[in-house]
């Protein structure tokens, strides 16, 4: 088998379902040895077909929130692989939680999604870094939301610079999950102290960090929040999670002098593809 990262070895979290599967699938495809872990036990099921593209994977039972799970993930990964050439945080968890919800409610929302969606991010990112120096580079993928970005911030309204931004001419541009979503939005939009300062530190270590927003990618997540608020007919349009994991791979793909400190935003509704590096597409701190 050719590939693109024949070769390389990659971690994705969260992988039993959803995007992480895609991810994973995607990163094998391409010649990439893999390692996934999930809270849930059916992350086992899927090595087997990571196996079968005919690349080495293994998976683990771990909490991305728990510096043991982690530290037992990467140590696992790096003594079968020698090293870490990829990693992509993708577990993730939503739960509707609002500004009106009792105390008890949010702390325990909070523990959740926050430990999953950031303090996740944090550990494992921690985790790989000394790995991908020591082997000349690597990528780090954080898999944010388009809450974060929708051609730029929510305080960047001006349209004449974003002339292809597919929300050109809605004033205010849609950002943000509504209402229910604070915490979710919180994690996502915290994972940017994450992305734009390690982006900055790794440069000079070829280590590359981007954030991916994308909007809704049917999966167990988006099908449970449509059994929740089935009239949002979030299903009638949401992108499928191979075509998301596509334009992953060719991210990385890009290699060592690719674009680093960028959030990549797709858009439901518009072509599935990696902006030209430093378009006004992204918000963008750190240029290829
Ligand atoms: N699906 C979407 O529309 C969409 C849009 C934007 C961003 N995202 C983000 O993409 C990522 C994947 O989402 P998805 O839609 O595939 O969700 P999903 O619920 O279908 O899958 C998430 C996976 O993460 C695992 N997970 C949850 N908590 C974990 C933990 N503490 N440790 C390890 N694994 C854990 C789950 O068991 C599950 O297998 C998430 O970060 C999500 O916020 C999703």
């Amino acid at each position: 088998m050719t590939g693109l990262l024949d070769g390389q070895s990659a971690i994705v979290t969260g992988s039993a379902l959803g995007l992480g599967t895609a991810f994973a699938r995607a990163l094998a495809g391409q010649g990439a040895n893999v390692t996934i872990c999930d809270i849930r036990e059916e992350v086992h099921d899927v090595v087997s077909a990571l196996e079968e593209v005919g690349v080495e994977a293994q998976g683990f039972v771990a909490d991305v929130g728990v510096a043991e799970d982690v530290r037992k993930v990467v140590d696992q990964h790096v003594q079968r692989f020698g090293g870490v050439d990829v990693l992509v945080s993708n577990a993730g968890v939503w739960r509707a939680s609002t500004a009106t919800d009792s105390l008890e409610k949010a702390l325990d929302d909070y523990d959740l999604v926050v430990n999953t969606n950031l303090k996740g991010v944090y550990l494992f990112g921690r985790a790989v870094i000394p790995h991908m120096i020591a082997g000349g580079g690597g990528n780090i993928v954080h898999v944010a939301s388009d809450h974060v970005a929708t051609c730029g911030t929510p305080y960047h309204r001006s349209h004449e610079d974003t002339p292809n931004c597919p929300f050109s001419g809605q004033d205010p541009r849609p950002t943000g999950g509504g209402p229910d979503m604070d915490l979710y939005d919180a994690s996502k939009w915290g994972i940017n102290g994450f992305t734009i300062p390690w982006s900055k530190a790794l440069k000079e270590h070829k280590v590359r960090v981007n954030g991916l927003c994308m909007g809704a990618t049917d999966s167990h997540m988006v099908r449970t929040f449509h059994e929740q608020n089935p009239a949002s007919g979030i299903l009638n349009n949401a992108m499928r999670a191979e075509h998301v994991a596509a334009l992953m791979v060719e991210l990385i793909a890009e290699g060592p002098e690719g674009r680093t400190g960028n959030n990549i935003n797709i858009a439901v509704g518009h072509p599935i593809q990696l902006p030209s590096p430093g378009t006004p597409y992204i918000y963008s701190e750190v240029q290829a």
